[in-house]
């Protein structure tokens, strides 16, 4: 696991902006897997920079995002789907086709789970994967407790969750218990992962998932097992690692032919 610390979330985001940049010229049809909230805000608002600017070109990558809210369709203004077109497809190039996002309204829920694991494979698998973290430690939707080898499925989120999203549907008691999210077996199965943290409300979980033990009470801590995960933090988010003087002293002296990678 490589940890990379940014002054700021604008230049973590722009890290990471780069990063995928560099997939996707190397590997024009890439598969990305993308997250929601408000994490990613920033790198998608970089991306689309980018894009405009004609240095990133989506027109033949693939994106499959990690969950939707069970309940809702893809017009309910907390929809991911809306989030989704909103802060990122609508502004580039991407084919509307080849943008999945889990159906909230699915009538038969676990065949729906099958075809978009089904779906994933077929498109050649996550090259990379865009995490942020719950406060809980989840990523996805895969909350505490969570097997960490499991696919896409229903979950129930917990009390902290709605609560922490309630500002998207106006109050937690409109927050659905129900969502529709990639399991953490088919995360860990991306070919390379970049988790964004920022703010001091972060610091506490991200020294738990990259400094604490493996467990599906932190499910991000699975982190530490995949081959190529990158922890995207600001400082605030890096406060509480016990490490990080050790973090920077390697990034800083990465070999120039890895920048990017
Ligand atoms: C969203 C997702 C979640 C969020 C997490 C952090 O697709 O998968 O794991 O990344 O809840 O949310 P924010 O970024 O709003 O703090």
């Amino acid at each position: 696991m490589e940890v990379i610390i940014c002054p700021t979330a604008a230049e973590a985001a722009s890290t990471g902006a780069s990063i995928l940049a560099r997939l996707l010229r190397e590997k024009p049809d890439a598969t990305l897997g993308l997250a929601t909230g408000n994490t990613p805000l920033a790198l998608y608002a970089e991306l689309i920079r980018r894009h405009q600017s004609g240095a990133i070109d989506f027109a033949h990558c693939h994106a499959f995002n990690l969950d939707e809210y069970f309940g809702i369709g893809p017009d309910h203004p907390a929809s991911y789907h809306r989030f989704m077109s909103e802060n990122l497809f609508s502004h580039i190039n991407i084919a509307p086709e080849h943008c999945r996002i889990p159906d909230g309204l699915a009538k038969d829920v676990p065949t729906a789970c099958r075809d978009y694991e089904q779906a994933i494979v077929a498109s050649g698998g996550i090259d990379l994967q865009v995490l942020g973290i719950g406060g809980d430690g989840h990523i996805g939707f895969n909350e505490p407790g969570s097997s960490l080898q499991s696919r896409t499925r229903i979950k129930t989120l917990t009390a902290r969750t709605r609560r922490d999203n309630a500002g998207d549907f106006g109050a937690e008691d409109n927050v659905p218990m129900h969502v529709i999210t990639m399991g953490v077996g088919t995360i860990m199965e991306a070919r390379s992962l970049l988790l964004f943290a920022f703010g001091a409300h972060k610091a506490a979980v991200v020294a738990s998932a990259v400094e604490g033990p493996i467990t599906s009470m932190v499910p991000a801590s699975i982190l530490q097992m995949h081959p190529c995960a990158k922890v995207i933090l600001d400082e605030a988010a890096a406060s509480q690692l016990t490490r990080a003087e050790y973090y920077r002293w390697v990034y800083a002296n990465k070999p120039a032919w890895q920048a990017d990678a």
